[in-house]
């Protein structure tokens, strides 16, 4: 498939959304509040169960949003709380797209931890400086870049049979423009390969996409792999940027590969 067409509606959507009137402030005040880039993380709810040996019921079997987080800041505004009420309209889109896998029952504590964590630091840009502008924000760039469709269209789907890492990076980078960051659990006892657990694409301030890394920024090309961001309340704490080679990319439970 032509890569182009589904980029041009990408980023002129995301830009009709999201970076029209003065999109990005910059950065204000204390300095180890500064970010440069915006990672759109998406995880895959079948491995986010696994990950905390949790026996979720009925995971999503689509990805969904972990959160859209700031490089290199957080917890910006301590007095800055979350209420629930002000994306009261976002709820049935919050519940599709950005569940808490783990605790269906409650999405909430979940939010509030994005919101504090993550999103307290996102809103020093306009485009993302109130809780309804954040979370309606990160639904916006999730449904743009539409990862579940172009997975599907590039024929990567939940398989027992093992990719390769760098074939999933590289058909995303063809789809996006841009070089992806991805997740995996490591092998676990027993298991042959590691798990393919989260999907990050990031932005600029200006709300573009951008390369996740750049040369030799840890992770990037002739990087170290860093250890991945801590997961937080909805997940554990055992992602690392995936290595090189084969990944298992689990189907849901019961699902008939
Ligand atoms: C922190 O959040 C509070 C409540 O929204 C706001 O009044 C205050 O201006 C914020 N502080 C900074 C430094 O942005
Ligand atoms: C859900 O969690 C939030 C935040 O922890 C809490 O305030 C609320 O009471 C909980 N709601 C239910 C229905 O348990
Ligand atoms: C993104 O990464 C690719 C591959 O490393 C590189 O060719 C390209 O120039 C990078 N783009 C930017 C804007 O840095």
């Amino acid at each position: 498939m032509r890569p182009a067409a589904p980029l041009r509606l990408l980023l002129s959507s995301l830009c009709l959304a999201l970076c029209c009137p003065g999109g990005a402030r910059g950065s204000r005040g204390s300095d180890n509040h500064e970010w440069k880039k915006l990672i759109m993380v998406h995880h895959w709810p079948v491995t986010v169960c696994k990950e905390v040996e949790n026996d979720c019921r009925d995971p999503p079997d689509y990805w969904t949003i972990h959160g859209l987080w700031p490089d290199k800041a957080e917890e910006c505004n301590g007095s800055w709380h979350f209420h629930l009420e002000e994306i009261k309209d976002l709820m049935p889109e919050m519940k599709m797209y950005w569940p808490d896998v783990i605790h269906p029952l409650n999405h909430s504590h979940f939010w509030k931890h994005e919101w504090e964590k993550h999103g307290t630091c996102a809103a020093q840009l306009d485009a993302l400086n109130s809780q309804k502008k954040y979370f309606g924000g990160s639904l916006d760039l999730y449904r743009d870049l539409d990862l579940n469709s172009m997975l599907q269209k590039l024929g990567i789907k939940p398989s027992i049979n093992y990719y390769q890492v760098s074939d999933i990076k590289d058909a995303l980078a063809g789809i996006y423009g841009v070089i992806p960051k991805i997740q995996c659990l490591p092998p676990q006892q027993g298991e042959e390969v590691q798990t393919i657990g989260q999907i990050e694409l990031c932005f600029t301030k200006e709300l573009r996409l951008r390369n996740c890394t750049e040369p030799g920024e840890p992770g990037g090309p002739g990087g170290p792999a860093p250890r991945g961001p801590r997961a937080g309340v909805s997940g554990g704490t055992g992602l690392e940027v995936c290595e090189d080679g084969p990944a298992f990319y689990p189907p849901p439970p019961g699902a008939v590969p």
